[in-house]
């Protein structure tokens, strides 16, 4: 098979994914199964990505895109909500050093002016300070939804065009890429869903338009380094065509 092959220097899967994004979903069927609170189930899930992150550079993962909180997830109660945002503080602060020590640049998308100002400047102030670092890239999807990224993204095309910076004519698919919340990121190669569902819930809906995914039965908090590995060697041996006729 084609992922036998190892890059140079790596344990890398050579052919392997460069951007992978990752909806991280079962945090609250774990906990329930061990008659927990469903916090109890987003802390462990808060503790499995760290060893995904540390794990992506010897797996020639150069970009990672976690799915953390979308736009829909306001509806859950207020209770879950409150605790996910402190959650967030918290993960933020006490990791913050460590990406940079690790050399890992950190970005966040998702519509951030909905947040609270402290979450914002955490995050903001996180950006700043891994500004230099290129390991990996870290994206973090924080109230995101692909609709409500597009529509900003069009309130900002549409600003452009009233103001005469931007023909109407000239737009094309390059254009819109350039307003969403991803510009400076390369579409993902493999979009990963744990917990058993197959739907992407409005997640990176323009930019997953040729992606490859992978739907597993496996809850968030059990996800592990080996089980990434196994996927991201699946992937190797996919035959990606994107509209053409295979070799
Ligand atoms: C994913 O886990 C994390 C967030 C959406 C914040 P869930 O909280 O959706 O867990 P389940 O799907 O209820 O098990
Ligand atoms: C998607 O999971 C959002 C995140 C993982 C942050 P959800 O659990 O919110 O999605 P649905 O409601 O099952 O579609
Ligand atoms: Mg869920």
């Amino acid at each position: 098979m084609k992922q036998e092959a190892r890059m140079a220097g790596t344990g890398a899967p050579e052919g392997g994914p460069r951007h992978v994004a990752i909806i991280m979903d079962g945090n609250g069927r774990w906990a329930q199964k061990r008659g927990r609170p469903r916090l109890f189930g987003h802390h462990a899930g808060a503790r499995r990505v760290r060893d995904i992150v540390a794990s992506c550079p010897d797996l020639g993962v150069k970009y990672l895109t976690i799915f953390a909180f979308s736009t829909e997830n306001w509806k859950r109660t207020q209770t879950e909500v409150a605790g996910l945002m402190s959650l967030f503080r918290r993960y933020i602060m006490k990791e913050m050093q460590e990406f940079v020590r690790e050399d890992v640049r950190v970005r966040f998308i998702g519509d951030r002016f909905r947040l609270e100002p402290g979450l914002r400047k955490l995050m903001e102030e996180t950006e700043k300070m891994t500004a230099h670092c290129a390991r990996l890239n870290l994206t973090i999807a924080l109230n995101y939804g692909g609709r409500d990224e597009v529509a900003r993204a069009m309130r900002l095309l549409a600003r452009d065009v009233a103001a005469g910076r931007l023909d109407p004519e000239a737009v094309d698919e390059q254009t819109l890429p350039r307003y969403l919340d991803t510009r400076v990121l390369p579409d993902p190669d493999l979009v990963i869903r744990t917990s058993g569902e197959a739907r992407i819930s409005n997640f990176l809906l323009w930019q997953s338009a040729y992606a490859e995914y992978e739907f597993i039965d496996t809850l968030w908090p059990d996800f592990t380094p080996e089980i990434f590995a196994r996927l991201l060697a699946q992937y190797g041996a996919r035959d990606r065509r994107f509209g053409a006729v295979g070799a």
